[in-house]
């Protein structure tokens, strides 16, 4: 079993105008709505590829009970866990006459202290069973910035694999319990240490600095220029095929599925890299986010290419 973590979900929803006009009323053409929020966007593309995945999402209010609707009609396996502030929706206009595309965004309100100690609890028995235990996102309010790192000693306990994808205090504080791969893309490195990523000597020093702290595999994501890894010695470079971008959101969630998915299969550390950097690509070269399916990831895979070099 996989499990996923999302403590900030959101509704995901898209109007779709022919021109946004502002000050004025526009009409829709069409509208969709999505459960978005990281953990579940990886859940469901290992739904899609076949594995037993479960979302753990945090849900509150109607919305939050839409919420749950939407991802148990997607039969996505759904662990809530209910609080009072009801979950968030992110609007996203997309203008058909020009392709473009405008979101907003609600904050993610602070839960209580009684809420977060029930959380943790909840959690903890969640995990259990977990072999891979995925935590994404940001976690909303200072209160809940250590959770990621308990969460993960706990899960290490049980000798479950940890992927941590989240940046912020939620971030340092999570990479004090050595998660086996963390995920940053470099606006996240770089706004989470305050250290500049650009050069190779940028990236090595990114590189030693996680493996001190006991993360073996460490993952930068780059956008359409691909993935930078470091894994035991060796150091990957994979570039995917350039694609017409059309919507780049939850690229990393399914780089994510794609490294989890070689995972499983017991792959070898490059093939998972290509997996996930593959999912990426497929990802950014459709509408939906993050909703692949096994044989659209496999068209990329032979696309992507990848130098290794062990370091010396
Ligand atoms: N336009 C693109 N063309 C090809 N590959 C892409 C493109 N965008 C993303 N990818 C692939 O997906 C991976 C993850 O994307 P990105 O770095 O944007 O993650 P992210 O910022 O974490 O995204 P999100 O948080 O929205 O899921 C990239 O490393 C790359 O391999
Ligand atoms: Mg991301």
């Amino acid at each position: 079993m996989i499990v996923t973590i999302t403590l900030n979900p959101l509704i995901d929803r898209t109007l779709f105008v022919v021109r946004l006009r502002k000050g004025v009323i526009s009409r829709t053409d069409r509208k969709e709505m999505v459960a978005g929020g990281k953990g579940v966007n990886v859940a469901r593309v290992l739904k899609n590829f076949g594995l037993p995945a479960k979302a753990f999402v945090m849900l509150g209010g109607h919305t939050g009970k839409l919420f749950a609707d939407l991802v148990r009609l997607e039969g996505i396996g759904l662990i809530p866990f209910w609080v009072n502030s009801p979950t968030r929706f992110s609007t996203r206009i997309h203008e058909t006459s020009r392709e473009l595309n405008t979101t907003l965004i609600e904050e993610g309100e602070p839960i209580t202290r009684d809420e977060i100690e029930r959380l943790r609890g909840k959690a903890i028995g969640s995990i259990q069973k977990a072999k891979i235990l995925v935590l994404s996102g940001s976690a909303p309010g200072a209160n809940l910035s250590t959770i990621y790192r308990d969460l993960i000693r706990e899960a290490h306990n049980n000798k479950t694999l940890t992927i941590l994808d989240t940046y912020g205090e939620a971030f340092l504080r999570g990479i004090e319990a050595s998660p086996f791969m963390i995920k940053p893309n470099r606006a996240e490195y770089e706004s989470s240490t305050g250290k500049p990523l650009r050069t190779a000597a940028d990236f090595r020093a990114a590189f030693r600095h996680f493996h001190d702290k006991g993360i073996e595999l460490v993952v930068i994501t780059l956008g359409k220029q691909g993935v930078r890894a470091s894994f035991k010695g060796e150091t990957f470079v994979l570039k995917p095929r350039r694609i017409k971008e059309v919507m780049p959101v939850g690229s990393g969630d399914c780089l994510i599925a794609g490294i989890v998915y070689g995972l499983t299969q017991n792959l070898p550390t490059e093939d998972c890299l290509r997996w996930g950097t593959a999912a990426g690509c497929a990802n950014a070269a459709v509408w939906p986010v993050a909703d692949l399916k096994k044989e659209q990831v496999e068209q990329y895979l032979p696309l992507i290419s990848v130098r290794k070099k062990h370091e010396g």
